[in-house]
């Protein structure tokens, strides 16, 4: 088999791989959920990685069996972001999770191209409050797309801004949805987390102080 010599491309999904948000989004969820009157499991809330805001809350809203109006679910979903907003307006680089910024710097220091792949509409406010917004060639979140994750386009947008053909391109996820967007988009993949909870990743780290710049180079050949 023919390997290509093309760099290759990264493309990063934000909250649970760079920056330690995932806590703020459950803590925001789980305070809607309960003010509803119901709650839901650590299990439940790991489906909610990845997905979108009002496919998060339609989510919630079913595990609670309650049915809401179009206009309730817009009210519910903006109280969310409110209480979500207040925590992460606070956040400084110490949420920057482990590694990441080392990756960051190695990879642009060497002319790789970076893109953020985020389902999130607040990755503005999220790159600047924890100072990373300088390392991407390419931001492609929540604003820019119309479908959510496991849905490919948000990847597929990604690599396309870049430059980059989807067999160079590898991503970096913490959630089974951005896991099967990945596979969907037919890139590379990895996962953050816990093997268990990423099917389909090609290599499960803990964090991003776990892989070389090499080693992700070398996923194109396994
Ligand atoms: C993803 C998170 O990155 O963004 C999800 O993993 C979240 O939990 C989604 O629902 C949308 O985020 P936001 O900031 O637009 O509500
Ligand atoms: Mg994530």
């Amino acid at each position: 088999m023919q390997h290509t010599t093309e760099p290759i491309a990264c493309i990063f999904d934000l909250d649970g791989v760079l920056v330690d948000t995932a806590v703020y989004h459950y803590k925001a969820w789980k305070q809607l959920a309960n003010s509803l009157g119901f709650d839901f499991t650590e299990a439940q809330n790991e489906q909610l990685k990845g997905v979108n805001r009002m496919r998060s809350l339609d989510m919630i809203l079913q595990w609670g069996g309650i049915e809401k109006s179009s206009a309730e679910k817009d009210v519910l979903a903006a109280a969310k972001n409110e209480q979500y907003v207040a925590m992460i307006q606070k956040m400084t680089v110490a949420e920057v999770l482990p590694g990441a910024l080392d990756l960051l710097t190695a990879l642009q220091a060497k002319g790789i191209k970076i893109a953020l792949g985020s389902a999130s509409k607040n990755s503005s406010l999220i790159l600047e409050r924890t100072e990373l917004a300088h390392f991407f060639d390419a931001i492609v979140d929540g604003n820019s797309v119309s479908t959510s994750k496991p849905d490919p386009e948000v990847f597929l947008k990604a690599a396309e801004l870049l430059g980059a053909e989807k067999e160079n391109s590898v991503v970096f996820e913490d959630a089974l949805a951005g896991v099967q967007a990945a596979i969907a988009a037919d890139m590379m993949v990895v996962g953050i987390g816990k093997a268990e909870n990423l099917p389909g990743a090609q290599v499960v780290i803990n964090d991003l102080s776990e892989i070389t710049i090499s080693e992700i180079e070398a996923l194109r050949t396994r």
